[in-house]
């Protein structure tokens, strides 16, 4: 008889041996109060330094309240997808309002940005044909690297954020044949920005369409909060625009923004949204009520910003090890994959500090670290907390070699 059990235990059992086994930690956001939450298991109040929560949209009352009023009046769920089921008012204003973000004249949402990469680059490449084939940045998201392996075209990856890279690869691929660039503008992990108007530039010169991800950059760049591309006026340059309500937005869901052609045809064509339950209708709503929040107030975006120089320009004068791409993703390089757990915990344990520690797969091996992401709520106190703290755990953790500046005190 086959031992199924044995694939999983070894297979956990080699994750635990090279440190890459995934602790969650459980805790309860607290509405009214964030970055406040609650650590389940010991009941004490941690301050959240690493939500994707950017801008804190999650706990908006304006947004809490559309959540219930159009519970009340809809109920909980859309009822089913909406090629079988109608597709419902909330979800259509959302797309308008979306599409009117990015100055598109359409867009079309998924369940999660996840589902809204997969989806749209796989029918993409698939509707351009067989002799398609696809750029992609080698630091891509995961999302986008299964879209392209859906799609079964031909790719070609170009070195990070390298046009010289991108330019000999696209040179090498006859002009006819139908291309697609995909990349992202902010960079998850390192938070650094992506060359959009050389690869726009690129696109035209090798007759390509382009594809870019804004998940990290929507609500906190641009005029609108349209994203990167927005922010450089770059936007009516790119084919597809592709984001995600689960962040800046607070609430969940993805979609893609583009041409009403474009976004027909995928409409038509990708499973990842004609086989799936549409958005609910309150979760819908709550989405478009954050999103033409942050269209029309540049509050929080200005805040955000104030904030993360604050913490950045803390941590610089005490010697800390992060990465500065002037995005507000601050990521504080441990380096060993243990040693990130054991500060995390500490951290935690010690301080009431949640941060929680990044391994491999997610980045390479030997650059585990703290990913940092200051809102417009935290204060002043709370990064010189979080400063005293960060040095405490590396001192106490043996790990002082990684302060850059020793004239520090503690
Ligand atoms: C670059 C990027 N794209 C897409 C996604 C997926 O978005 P969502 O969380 O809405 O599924 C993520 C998720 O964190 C991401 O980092």
């Amino acid at each position: 008889m086959i031992d199924y059990h044995k694939f999983f235990s070894s297979t956990l059992e080699s994750i635990k041996l090279s440190g890459r086994y995934r602790e969650f930690v459980n805790i309860s956001r607290k509405a009214g109060e964030f970055p406040m939450a609650t650590h389940v298991e010991s009941g004490k109040e941690v301050t959240v330094w690493c939500s994707n929560d950017y801008v804190g949209m999650g706990q908006n009352f304006d947004v809490l309240n559309k959540i219930h009023e159009i519970t009340y009046k809809t109920g909980s769920g859309a009822g089913g997808t909406r090629n079988l089921s109608g597709t419902n008012s909330e979800i259509v204003e959302l797309e308008k309002t979306l599409a009117f973000l990015h100055n598109k004249n359409s867009a079309l949402s998924f369940v999660c940005g996840y589902m809204a990469n997969l989806a749209s680059i796989s029918t993409i490449l698939s509707i351009l044909g067989e002799n398609a084939c696809v750029f992609s940045d080698s630091k891509n998201h995961a999302s986008m690297i299964e879209g392209i392996r859906h799609s079964k075209r031909e790719k070609f990856i170009f070195k990070h954020n390298s046009l010289d890279h991108l330019e000999e690869l696209l040179s090498s691929v006859p002009i006819d044949r139908p291309k697609l660039i995909v990349f992202e503008s902010i960079y998850s992990m390192d938070g650094d920005i992506a060359p959009i108007e050389g690869i726009c530039n690129l696109a035209d010169k090798y007759s390509a369409l382009t594809y870019i991800d804004e998940v990290h950059a929507v609500g906190m760049y641009g005029k609108k909060g349209g994203g990167i591309s927005q922010l450089l006026g770059l936007e009516n340059r790119i084919d597809i625009i592709q984001g995600t309500l689960a962040k800046a937005y607070g609430a969940i869901g993805g979609y893609i923004a583009g041409n009403e052609i474009l976004i027909d045809a995928i409409r038509s064509l990708a499973s990842g949204f004609i086989f799936t339950t549409a958005l609910p209708p309150m979760i819908s709503s709550a989405s478009r009520c954050s999103v033409e929040h942050l269209i029309n107030n540049d509050k929080e975006r200005i805040l955000h910003q104030k904030i993360v120089n604050e913490a950045k320009k803390s941590f610089r004068e005490n010697g800390l090890p992060f990465i500065d791409h002037e995005t507000h993703i601050i990521p504080l390089i441990i380096g060993d994959s243990f040693k990130c757990k054991e500060i995390s915990k500490y951290l935690l344990d010690k301080h009431d500090i949640f941060i929680q520690s990044i391994n491999y797969p997610t980045v390479p091996k030997g650059s585990e670290r703290l990913r940092i992401t200051p809102t417009p709520l935290h204060t002043e106190e709370m990064i010189k907390k979080l400063t005293y703290s960060l040095l405490d755990a590396l001192y106490a953790l043996d790990c002082k070699n990684l302060l850059q500046n020793m004239e520090v005190a503690i």
